[in-house]
């Protein structure tokens, strides 16, 4: 770290960040003009919103320096921002990683990094140290803002630049944010869990639970509607115990009804909700409001009061099925939405049946299906009784069946109807139409063109297929 030498480099964030960011172009635009031609850089991302939110920031510093975006891994920037939430998506990483190295031989400008939540795990590190000497730059989940710093590092040395923090130190504000749609955007509202979910990695990797001021997330809602966004998705892993390390303490509630002040601001969605933690409060907020979608994420992870206590989610599955039932009452026009684990050890099969019959029950709209992945650290990879492989996928394909059955009988019941669709999108498929979404975020291809994206227009559903819907514009 000789080069920090310097003394005009600002001891505060985010100001040191832009020192760097300048650093940093200068450096590039000097490639640019050894090459004759402008750098490239692929950012690939695994796992959930928060991990593309953040490669959102990535991208935004990865611009402001002068690099120009490509979608493909033969790149001079090259960055996976991982997840490691299953191990499937650990593998995923280290067999592109392995392909990446012939490339970088090609290509001696070729930068590679790793970032994100697998980073945070100590024998990960090792192995990239040990195995992958070819990987540039190593960070964490809690200081992806330090990533100019990071870059301008490697690029004034010849060393693997590994940085990863045990815990976040700072909440670092008004960072540049590159968004992918002009017209919806991601907010986080806070960072990390507490829960401790006995199969979940992501406390260890996230660190504690920690909430953004409200007045910081405001301000950066006001602007993106000054800049044309309709949609909002606030994010945080349990977004119901928003606001209690605050003080004065916010509830999410309150801070619900802030964003729905904002004008411009047409459509407020959220993820995830924890069922333990979701008010009554909540319920009453969505009720009343106007811009707020008429859809929530629930996860249940299993519907067997047994199961759900050896996983800590701290519920029944009589508590689940009434609030459920409470949301349902106050809103019938709500879509509920779900994840769901099969084989936690210890699951027989009158376990999945309790789980079943709170699928039938709930009537869920749809539902992310997952195998059990036993994750070293947590309370479950040691428990008794680990499911066999042939037991899990049995079981998982029957929870499929039943959930794509209830999902299409309820994502059914709208047709014929005229909703407000939110248009994404020019269909990938068939470029004469065009793709969007219902507030209770089901999919709908309807003939338009790019001219329609970013409005909310009305929409006849006239036909089912499923999961989304095909309908035509009413003007
Ligand atoms: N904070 C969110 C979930 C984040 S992880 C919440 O609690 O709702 C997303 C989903 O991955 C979880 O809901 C769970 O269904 C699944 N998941 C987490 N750990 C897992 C594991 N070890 N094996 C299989 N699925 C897992
Ligand atoms: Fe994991 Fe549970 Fe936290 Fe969700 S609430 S991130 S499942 S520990
Ligand atoms: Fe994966 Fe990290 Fe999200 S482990 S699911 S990317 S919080």
């Amino acid at each position: 770290m000789s080069n920090y030498a310097s003394l005009d480099i600002p001891a505060n964030e985010p100001e040191r960040q832009f020192y760097f960011i300048d650093k940093c172009r200068e450096i590039i635009s000097e490639k640019e003009n050894t090459l004759g031609r402008k750098l490239t850089c692929g950012i690939f991302t695994f796992g959930c919103q928060m991990n593309f939110h953040d490669s959102e920031k990535i991208i935004a510093i990865l611009d402001q320096i002068g690099f120009e975006h490509t979608e493909s891994e033969n790149a001079d920037f090259v960055l996976y921002n991982t997840c490691t939430v299953r191990e499937n998506a650990n593998e995923r990483v280290y067999g592109r990683l392995g392909q990446l190295k012939p490339k970088k031989k090609k290509n001696p400008h070729m930068l590679i990094a790793l970032c994100g939540c697998m980073m945070q795990e100590e024998h990960v590190v090792q192995k990239i140290r040990k195995s992958y000497k070819y990987v540039d730059i190593v960070f964490g989940t809690h200081n992806i803002y330090k990533f100019a710093e990071l870059l301008y590092t490697r690029l004034t040395s010849d060393d693997q630049i590994i940085d990863i923090w045990e815990e976040a130190k700072e909440i670092v504000e008004d960072l540049p944010v590159e968004r992918k749609y002009s017209f919806k955007a991601g907010v986080n509202i806070m960072y990390g869990c507490n829960n401790f979910c006995s199969y979940c990695i992501v406390p260890y990797v996230r660190g504690r639970e920690r909430s953004r001021k409200p007045e910081d997330i405001i301000k950066e809602i006001e602007a993106f509607a000054k800049d044309g966004v309709k949609e909002i998705m606030l994010l945080g892993q349990n977004v119901n115990s928003y606001g209690k390390n605050l003080s004065p303490n916010v509830t999410f509630s309150e801070l619900l009804r802030m964003v729905e002040e904002i004008q411009g601001i047409e459509r407020i969605r959220f993820m995830t909700s924890h069922p333990k933690d979701l008010s009554d409060e909540l319920i009453e907020t969505m009720k009343n409001s106007k811009k707020i979608c008429r859809h929530i994420h629930l996860p249940l992870q299993s519907g067997s009061t047994e199961i759900l206590a050896r996983m800590n989610r701290r519920y029944t599955k009589e508590d689940y099925l009434k609030l459920a039932d409470k949301i349902k009452t106050a809103m019938p026009d709500i879509a509920i939405t779900t994840d769901i684990i099969v084989g936690f050890p210890g699951e027989t099969d009158e376990d999945l049946e309790e789980t079943l019959d709170v699928v039938r029950k709930v009537g869920f709209d749809s539902a992310f299906t997952f195998q059990y992945s036993k994750r070293s650290g947590t309370p479950a990879a040691t428990m008794d009784n680990q499911v066999t492989d042939e037991d899990m996928t049995r079981r998982f394909n029957k929870l499929l069946a039943v959930v794509q059955e209830v999902a299409a009988e309820r994502t059914g019941r709208w047709e014929g109807g005229i909703y407000p669709v939110l248009v994404e999108e020019v269909n990938t498929h068939d470029s004469s139409m065009v793709t969007g979404r219902l507030s209770n975020n089901t999919v709908v291809h309807f003939p338009g063109d790019e001219s329609l994206i970013g409005q909310i227009v009305n929409v006849k559903l006239n036909e089912c297929k499923g999961f989304y819907y095909i309908g035509e514009e009413i003007i």
